[in-house]
């Protein structure tokens, strides 16, 4: 990520976006069940609105400096350090999955499938994924000047959710973001 990402992702700005829009959008009032896990947590700005939701949140990231914060927002999650393309959690571990704002930022579209597939490899069946990321566009682009920025269209995330194995799949979209929700049956 870029520096200023990494200041925006802190901001009150990202916080009343993702906390108060595009979480509620992306969940809704799907049942998450009783073991969440937060994918590309970040400093958890939407960590703590998670682990309101359910009993346990663990939380994993690639950037073990935002985990630190992790532990000072969301003291009831549990920080992993580690990439969500190759999950360090047993098969059928957790009763949903959720994936505010990340999905970008993973380097390679293959590395974006074997996420997905990761993510369907430790649900437990009747789990959910659920996610929000950008869209595509000339803002967005800039936002991410110098980092990376790999934006699914929202046939391509049907389509990977599907390759992968999820099913009662659904992709919509609002302004500047893609929300999906998707289940392992
Ligand atoms: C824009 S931030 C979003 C943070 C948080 N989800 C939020 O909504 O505030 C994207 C995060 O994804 C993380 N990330 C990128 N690639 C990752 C990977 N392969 N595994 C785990 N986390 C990753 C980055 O380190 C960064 O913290």
């Amino acid at each position: 990520m870029n520096r200023f990402h990494r200041w925006y992702c802190r901001s009150d700005h990202w916080f009343r976006l993702a906390d108060g829009r595009l979480l509620p959008w992306a969940v809704g009032t799907l049942p998450l069940g009783d073991h969440l896990l937060e994918l590309g947590c970040g400093p958890g700005r939407v960590t703590p609105a998670l682990a309101a939701l359910v009993p346990h949140v663990t939380s994993i990231d690639i950037d073990r400096q935002a985990l630190g914060e992790v532990r000072a927002r969301a003291p009831a999650a549990r920080p992993v350090a580690g990439s969500a393309v190759e999950l360090p959690f047993e098969c059928a571990s957790f009763s949903s999955a959720v994936a505010c704002a990340m999905l970008h930022h993973v380097a390679g579209s293959g590395d974006q499938r074997r996420l997905v597939a990761e993510t369907w490899r430790v649900l437990r069946p009747g789990g959910w994924f659920v996610g929000c990321d950008p869209l595509d566009g000339l803002v967005m682009r800039i936002l991410h000047l110098g980092g990376t920025f790999r934006p699914l269209t929202p046939g391509r995330l049907e389509r990977i959710l599907h390759d992968s194995g999820f099913d009662d799949i659904e992709v919509a979209t609002t302004g500047s973001y893609v929300r999906w929700r998707a289940r392992r049956v």
